[in-house]
């Protein structure tokens, strides 16, 4: 069975095809960072008209290149949302149109939802597991008990994580997204020299905060140089600050599920940060402790891509959900309250 996973929710437009025996066949993805850098953040208008641009040329090239047919491909899957309601309509118009015409099966799929079952897809990781999905829009804990059945556990107030790093690096003066080559600076820097807060870290509920680190993070870069400081140095403890706030977050996250949900073994980190070394170390010396096993997903599946889509699209198709075919894009679709896929 190969499944076709459309992802259009932000700014990269990618396709895949799986196989339903977890074999990853093409997954392109066209970014759009040169085109947002200007503008330090995504522009919905152009990341809609550049989706329009790329969508189809993608899948044009991936079918050439595995010398496939539209009509090999057994299932369709595109992310209804959430995201930006320009990018999700191209992908959903696109996906639901080769459903249509094709006699394909058609599957919408929660794009938060693709983040959690993408380490399923790349290792065996068993039902159920605790999830902490850190991406550009999104910093929360789940606890996963099964496909299609999603509990939230508690998250961040304000800034999704990833977004703090893009923001952080854009006052290092790193182009956006700067998550990556803040963690690239941040290897170079000594996090002793410079003291950040660590939001909410000893609050006994999952609730984060990062805008004030962030705030702390903008003046304190004034400092840079005065007080024998570097850029390398302030990066390194905004990463050391994130990284103890993670890791006492996680730690709770598991003694909360080991009282309130069935036994489980596992958990999952997944979403953007995720693709994040140094934060992953950290986190697995933490989760170690709690004699949990974690999973990532592989960092090049971190961020967006068509095959979580396509995997989660799989999953649930197998399950016997079912999405209709005139089922909405929705910029917003909390992963706790799916509902119908209507
Ligand atoms: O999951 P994703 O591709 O998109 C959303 O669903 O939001 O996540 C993108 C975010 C960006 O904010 C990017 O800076 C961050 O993930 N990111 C990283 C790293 N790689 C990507 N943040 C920290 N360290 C990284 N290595
Ligand atoms: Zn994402």
């Amino acid at each position: 069975m190969k499944i076709l996973g459309i992802e259009s929710s932000c700014d990269d437009t990618s396709i895949s095809i799986i196989d339903n025996n977890k074999n990853i066949i093409a997954n392109e993805t066209i970014s759009q960072n040169q085109i947002h850098k200007d503008y330090n953040g995504v522009v919905p208008e152009l990341a809609a008209r550049n989706h329009v641009l790329y969508i189809d040329k993608i899948l044009k090239r991936i079918l050439k290149k595995q010398q496939l047919r539209i009509t090999d491909i057994s299932l369709i899957a595109a992310t209804v949302g959430p995201g930006l309601v320009g990018g999700l309509l191209v992908g959903l118009t696109f996906a639901k149109t080769l459903s249509q015409v094709n006699r394909i099966p058609f599957i919408g799929v929660n794009h938060l939802e693709g983040h959690a079952l993408t380490a399923r897809l790349a290792n065996k990781v068993e039902y159920p597991f605790l999830l902490l999905l850190v991406s550009g829009g999104h910093s929360n804990f789940y606890f996963i008990s099964d496909i299609n059945d999603y509990k939230f556990l508690g998250g961040t107030l304000d800034d999704a994580l990833g977004e703090a790093f893009d923001k952080v690096a854009n006052i290092l003066g790193l182009d956006f997204p700067g998550g990556p080559q803040l963690e690239l600076l941040a290897m170079k820097g000594d996090y002793k020299k410079v003291s950040l807060p660590k939001p909410l870290i000893n609050i006994k509920s999952l609730d984060m905060s990062f805008s004030g680190l962030k705030t702390a993070a903008f003046n304190c870069n004034n400092e840079i140089d005065k007080n024998n400081i570097s850029r390398c140095d302030l990066a390194a403890s905004f990463q050391k600050s994130v990284a103890d706030v993670l890791c006492k977050k996680i730690s709770l996250a598991i003694d909360i599920s080991n009282k309130e949900f069935s036994i489980y073994k596992n958990v999952v980190v997944s979403g953007g940060v995720a693709a994040n070394n140094y934060l992953r170390k950290k986190i697995i010396e933490n989760v170690k402790l709690k004699n949990k096993l974690v999973f990532f997903p592989p960092t090049d599946l971190c961020t967006d891509n068509g095959a979580m889509i396509a995997w989660a699209g799989y999953e649930l198709y197998t399950a016997g959900v079912k999405s209709k075919l005139n089922i909405k894009a929705k910029p917003r679709w909390p992963l706790e309250s799916i509902g119908e896929r209507v």
